[in-house]
């Protein structure tokens, strides 16, 4: 079976992207499955990248790149100046001939947002994971909020902030702020891995966490700070159309005082003293299926496919309320996708077989 691993991408998660692709390549079955590592460069650019999983770790803080110029280009896809070629019916990018299955490494906007599985989905290509609809709805926080709201799913208050909204209807947006108490959490609507995300405990930063959410997306989302644990569960689609399953949850403490409770990025990916991570979970069983329950029927509100994480908060009087759904959560050996389901008995290897098998289903 021929596996294409694609990472890297035009997110600002392209790192994260490129890490998971090294944690998956050295793990990979390589008895049962041909590896064909494929890299998109920052610029959008599709290349046939190095088989080497430690080239593609986390090292020294900095997170790993795809290079420029590196290796053939395979798809001759750039940003801005679009030179796809027209193709004959049937015919599919170079790349792509011959795949069995993609497995599309990708976090953020162009990648685990909809746009590449669209382009997988015309070019007939079976791939791991969410589909177009899932992925979008799972990648826009507005419309993912939305879509569980709408099925019943506990949710926390929020607002939306659009372009003109701030530019020209400031005062209503600071009523609207202000309604839902502080702190808040101020998010750009489309990224992931809390790329742009402040804590707000005074009106008077507003501002500030706005233009910082703005640099990565126009659309902003302000959240009610929800007091509880935040603890997450990994899922996982069902074979022939089985129920998805769900891990066992594990939770996240912020122990560095600095960080305001605030699970960020540095503290995300580049050094461990910042938060805690407990797999599984120290909670009584019932929460552990409730939270269970909830992540499945998170999964199924947005249709999604494959693999999922559900991020929750339990609060002190035990309600559930779903902060997210990430379709493409970070997965290196040791992120908290493939750690949850270790320590439900489904081993990091064991994990990328069963998602390549569900995509050839
Ligand atoms: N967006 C990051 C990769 C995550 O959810 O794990
Ligand atoms: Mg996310």
């Amino acid at each position: 079976t021929r596996v294409v691993v694609l990472f890297g991408g035009r997110s600002g998660e392209h790192g994260i992207s490129v890490a998971t692709a090294g944690g998956v390549l050295g793990a990979i079955d390589r008895t049962r499955y041909e590896v064909v590592p494929v890299g998109i460069t920052q610029k959008g650019q599709w290349v046939i990248a190095a088989d080497e999983p430690e080239r593609w770790a986390i090292t020294d803080g900095r997170a790993p790149q795809v290079p420029e110029s590196a290796g053939e280009v395979v798809l001759p896809l750039t940003v801005g100046v679009s030179t796809l070629r027209v193709l004959e019916p049937g015919q599919v990018p170079s790349a792509l001939a011959d795949v069995d299955v993609v497995l599309p490494l990708l976090h953020g906007p162009y990648g685990e947002d909809g746009t590449l599985q669209g382009l997988l989905e015309l070019a007939d290509v079976r791939y791991v994971g969410s589909g177009v609809l899932a992925s979008a709805v799972g990648m826009d926080k507005q419309f993912m909020k939305l879509v569980l709201a709408g099925q019943g799913l506990p949710i926390g208050e929020y607002t939306v902030i659009r372009p003109g909204d701030w530019d020209r209807r400031r005062a209503d947006v600071l009523r609207a702020v202000e309604a839902l108490g502080l702190p808040v959490f101020v998010k750009p609507a489309r990224a992931g891995s809390s790329l742009g995300v402040t804590r707000v405990d005074s009106l008077d930063d507003l501002p500030a966490a706005v233009e910082e959410a703005r640099r990565h997306d126009p659309k902003v989302m302000v959240e009610a700070g929800v007091e509880g644990r935040e603890i997450e569960c990994s899922v996982l689609g069902g074979r022939g159309g089985a129920r998805a399953r769900a891990s066992l949850p594990g939770e996240i403490r912020v122990t560095d005082e600095s960080k305001h409770g605030v699970y960020d990025y540095e503290a995300k990916y580049f050094d461990e003293s910042k938060a805690e991570l407990t797999c599984p979970a120290d909670l009584p069983d019932h929460l552990v299926k409730e939270v269970q329950e909830v992540a499945v029927r998170t999964f199924e509100a947005v249709d999604a496919e494959g693999l999922a994480r559900v991020d929750v908060f339990v609060t002190p009087d035990e309600r559930v309320v779903v902060n997210e759904i990430n379709t493409m959560p970070g997965f290196t050996r040791f992120s908290m996708y493939p750690r949850m389901w270790e320590a439900s008995g489904v081993s990091y290897p064991e994990l990328i077989d069963e998602l390549v098998q569900l995509a050839l289903e």
